[in-house]
């Protein structure tokens, strides 16, 4: 076990920010590099949050030969998220990757095999995992009082809010609504199903409300014009799995509708929702549904809890408590709705990396 923990940072948006305010919480890590493409963007950042002007980098190589450091956080947009973590991986060290893991198959297969050879550790960022009410349902689901689960929604809905900058164009973020929020309920939808195997997927993905909309849009934590708009604000589909259950994903920044309905699972022996968590059976006595909601559980503030665990796998010498083939799937899930929108028809996603 490590007395201090040394990190590292590449990027400096809203996600790198987000990882050093929470780092600055445990008093024990060290932020020893920050690391951003952008001149000055990694010094402004550092200076407001104490890091040295000696630790910010142009060059995330550079920083990676020059620094000592035991873990990096890797918090560039989707796009750049292959590089700097192959990087680190190379040299050992653990690191905390964003999601989406990669906004590519190509890159997700990248990843994968740079973590299998590596003696560091891949965590990517899912916060959600870490809270409560996700904890909760997963332990429901391995008491078997689920049953055999053979139909799950995973649900990602606003009903506008599509960010702007960074996030719509394709060459940043690669794709859309589906890498950026449909990834947190395919991921929570995964680690409930557990050891699935996705065989084929149908999808239908597009921008029809963003590219009609004239104005300037104040969206989600940005702004946007139609003619910016380079990837989808909407993809739905149908997955089936080689047990024969099937999931059916939706994902969107806008929609002309207040709600999608929320992730669910059905089982043979009861069903189960998030947001809030609820699980319901029938007890076959004459017509007895019942409904169970979770009480007294302890709030988790899931961002600083995701970083805080982070902190202490890497001083601990521990593995990341993600489940990085769960976290590959959800790549292979994306990259399959994405051709099948492509392809206007069902597609294999068999792939392997
Ligand atoms: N878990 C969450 O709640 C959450 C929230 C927001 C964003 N994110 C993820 O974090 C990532 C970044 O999001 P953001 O909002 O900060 O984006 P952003 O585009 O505002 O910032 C990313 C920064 O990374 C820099 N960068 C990109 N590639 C680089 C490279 N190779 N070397 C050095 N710098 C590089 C860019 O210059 C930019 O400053 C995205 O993948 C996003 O999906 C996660």
């Amino acid at each position: 076990m490590k007395d201090r923990v040394r990190v590292g940072i590449v990027g400096a948006g809203w996600a790198g920010q987000t990882t050093a305010k929470f780092y600055r919480r445990l008093p024990w890590v060290d932020i020893v590099g920050w690391a951003d493409f952008v001149p000055g963007k990694a010094a402004a950042a550092a200076a407001e949050f104490g890091v040295a002007p000696e630790a910010v980098y142009l060059d995330f190589d550079k920083m990676l030969d020059e620094v000592d450091m035991d873990a990096v956080s890797v918090c560039s947009f989707n796009n750049g998220h292959r590089e700097p973590t192959v990087a680190s991986l190379a040299r050992d060290k653990y690191v905390h990757l964003e999601k989406p893991m990669a906004a590519t198959l190509e890159d997700a297969q990248a990843i994968m095999r740079a973590a299998d050879k590596s003696k560091g550790q891949l965590m990517v960022g899912f916060q959600p995992f870490f809270s409560s009410e996700h904890k909760a349902a997963r332990e429901i689901v391995q008491s078997g009082a689920l049953g055999d689960i053979y139909y799950a929604e995973a649900v990602a809905h606003r009903r506008w809010g599509m960010p702007g900058g960074n996030f719509v164009k394709k060459a940043t973020a690669g794709a859309g609504s589906l890498v950026d929020i449909g990834v947190y309920a395919i991921h929570a939808a995964l680690t409930l199903l557990g050891d699935v195997t996705p065989v084929t997927v149908s999808a239908f993905t597009g921008s029809p409300l963003a590219k009609r909309y004239p104005r300037i849009n104040h969206g989600f934590g940005g702004s946007w014009t139609a003619d910016q708009v380079e990837v989808e604000e909407f993809a739905a589909g149908l997955v089936r799995f080689s047990n024969g259950s099937v999931m059916v994903i939706k994902s969107a920044w806008n929609s002309n509708i207040d709600s999608m309905g929320r992730s669910f699972f059905l089982g043979t022996k009861g069903g189960l929702a998030l947001d809030p968590l609820e699980l319901y059976v029938n007890q076959q006595i004459g017509d007895l549904n019942m409904t169970s909601v979770p009480k007294n559980v302890r709030p988790i503030e899931d961002w600083p809890e995701k970083i805080k665990v982070f902190a202490e796998i890497v001083r601990d010498g521990s593995p990341s408590p993600i489940d990085r083939r769960a976290v590959f799937l959800v790549n292979v899930l994306m990259d399959g709705m994405l051709r099948s929108a492509e392809a206007g028809r069902e597609v294999d996603v068999t792939a392997a990396y």
